[in-house]
């Protein structure tokens, strides 16, 4: 956003980030960011923010995203990524601030729809508190339009993201265990874990490990940017798919990492997590064609972006 010179303010109660993320994109980007320290569920909070300025459009990614989590500790995911979000709307209907992108999540397709994913599949049930708080969010918005046409919704439904940016200075740093893919590897490669677990080889897949989407974050971002300028003003309820459309699979993704890190990841196979879908990657046209967008930065990018940032942390 910086570097297409919007200018930015920044709310996060940092629960799972840190100022420091903050201040680096400010040495990357050169450029002064705004930030308040605050919780979304906060509305004397937020409506102290949209009061000290006019905004013209929220990206709405404060929410919690662990499944494993979510299945433990339901309401606190209800309450923050719903009750929450529910916090933010009043706030924005209050100050007239009507366009939203939302951070949705393939997700919100459930288990029955077979790959490749399209906008216009019906979505499912989703297996989990977590990914049912994002079709919740995504129900609410689409009501928010139905009452006041004035609104510009935007749900971006993003597939497994990974990467860093370029510069290592900001990337993902999960607190305590991680859940995905990516992180667990890349930690791994650095000997935080002595060694990581595929979840089950029997799936209907060419080496039996599952399929997914895996997008380069600074390709999810260039995908923000161009739903911002096409919709800003447009009106409507917009749902775009953010993947690249192509699956990988969790071996040919840890081969990859160990091609890029040249280190080996030990790892065994247990059995199947619950709630995992073989397959699951998205047909990503819509996006194409409507914001003429593509994800351009493929699986080895992803790997050596990751690896960057995940060697130079240790030195931050
Ligand atoms: C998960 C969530 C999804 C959420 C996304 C981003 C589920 C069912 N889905 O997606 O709702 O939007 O994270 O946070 O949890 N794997 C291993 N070993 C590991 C970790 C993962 O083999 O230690 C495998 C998984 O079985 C899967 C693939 O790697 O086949 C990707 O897993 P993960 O990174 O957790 O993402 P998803 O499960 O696709």
């Amino acid at each position: 956003l910086l570097q297409s010179n919007y200018k930015v303010v920044v709310l996060d109660n940092l629960v799972n980030s840190s100022e420091s993320s903050i201040r680096r994109v400010e040495e990357i980007s050169g450029r002064r960011i705004e930030f308040f320290k605050g919780d979304i569920r906060d509305y004397n909070f937020l409506d102290g923010v949209f009061s000290s300025q006019k905004f013209d459009a929220v990206l709405h990614f404060a929410g919690l995203k662990a499944v494993g989590e979510a299945i433990n500790e339901p309401i606190k995911y209800y309450e923050n990524n719903v009750l929450g979000s529910i916090q933010l709307f009043k706030v924005m209907q209050k100050y007239n601030t009507k366009s939203i992108i939302f951070s949705s999540s393939a997700t919100v397709y459930g288990n029955s729809n077979n790959s490749p994913l399209k906008e216009d599949m019906p979505t499912g049930i989703p297996t989990n508190p977590y990914g049912r708080s994002k079709l919740v969010i995504e129900n609410i918005l689409a009501d928010l339009y139905v009452s006041d046409p004035q609104w510009c919704i935007t749900s971006l439904r993003y597939f497994n993201p990974v990467g860093a940016h370029k510069s290592g200075l900001i990337g993902e740093d999960p607190r305590g265990l991680p859940n995905n893919l990516l992180p667990f590897i890349s930690q791994t490669a650095v000997g935080i874990h002595e060694k990581m677990f595929v979840f089950g080889n029997d799936y209907d897949t060419p080496d039996g490990t599952g399929i997914r989407d895996y997008i380069h974050v600074m390709d999810l971002a260039s995908g923000h940017i161009r739903a911002l300028e096409k919709y800003i003003s447009k009106g409507g309820v917009h749902t775009i798919n953010l993947g690249t459309g192509i699956g990988h699979s969790v071996l040919e993704v840890i081969h990859a990492f160990e091609t890029v890190s040249a280190k080996t990841i030990p790892y065994d196979i247990i059995d199947r997590r619950p709630g995992d879908v073989g397959v699951c990657y998205a047909d990503p046209s819509k996006a194409n064609l409507e914001l003429d967008w593509v994800a351009n930065r493929g699986l080895i990018e992803m790997c050596k972006d990751t690896w960057r940032w995940q060697s130079q942390k240790l030195l931050l």
